[in-house]
């Protein structure tokens, strides 16, 4: 499956990049490997002449050193502190295009670009579709480090199963904020918008991986080609 979904993320995020991306815009870059085929795409644009006074925003380290790697001109929200579009991928989208995100850990970056973007573009392969958001994904908490146990507990306490989660190295992962990530298995979630407000009402709990009302389109791949929704 794994090479198959690479074809799909590959085609929904090439897509995407030719579908929105015009000359002159300010364009966000995703994380994760779906929103990588973006930026590479960006960049066999740029070889080929086209789209070359379009700068970029990066939603983590991780894109960042991979658009600079590839000669794709960054810039900050500071220079920009409004976008044309962003290409994002998403671990989990439902049909009214509600999305978990965060498994690449970026989530907090990711939602400050989307919210300053006046599109939101979704790229994914048909597998992270889903009937209810937490059906097939975790929803990731970024929490900082201090008093994080009790962010457990609040977390705990609102029905979700917690981890932190671990980097490559088995000590913690830190995010890009060097803030930590609680990784919440509520299961199908009912009612994601009172979730959202409960915590986003919690000081010391960052950013959550729940985006609702922010992604504008979907392009999602899969066996039957290349399908592109609105919201
Ligand atoms: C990064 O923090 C996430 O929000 C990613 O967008 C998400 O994990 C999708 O990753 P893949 O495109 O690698 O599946």
């Amino acid at each position: 499956a794994g090479a198959l979904d690479a074809r799909y993320k590959q085609a929904a995020a090439e897509w995407a990049v030719d579908g929105f991306v015009q000359p002159g815009m300010v364009v966000g870059l995703g994380t994760g490997s779906t929103a990588a085929f973006a930026v590479q795409r960006l960049a066999a644009l740029r070889a080929q002449g086209q789209l070359l006074d379009v700068v970029s925003v990066p939603t983590s380290r991780a894109t960042e050193s991979l658009a600079r790697s590839l000669g794709v001109p960054l810039s900050t929200l500071e220079e920009h502190p409004s976008l044309d579009v962003t290409i994002d991928g998403a671990d989990e989208v439902s049909p009214d295009l509600s999305l978990i995100k965060g498994g690449g850990g970026a989530l907090l970056r990711e939602k400050i670009v989307a919210q300053a973007s006046q599109r939101v573009v979704i790229v994914v392969d048909a597998s992270k579709l889903s009937p209810a958001l937490g059906t097939r994904w975790h929803v990731p908490v970024e929490v900082l480090p201090f008093g994080w146990r009790s962010q457990q507990r609040y977390l705990e306490s609102l029905g979700a199963r917690v981890t932190v989660r671990q980097g490559s190295d088995g000590a913690p992962f830190l995010t890009d904020q060097g803030n930590l990530v609680l990784d919440c298995a509520f299961g199908p979630i009912d009612a994601p918008v009172p979730l959202a407000l409960r915590l986003g009402a919690r000081a010391g709990l960052v950013e959550h991986g729940l985006f609702l009302g922010i992604a504008t389109d979907l392009v999602v791949a899969g066996p039957h080609g290349v399908e592109h929704r609105e919201r």
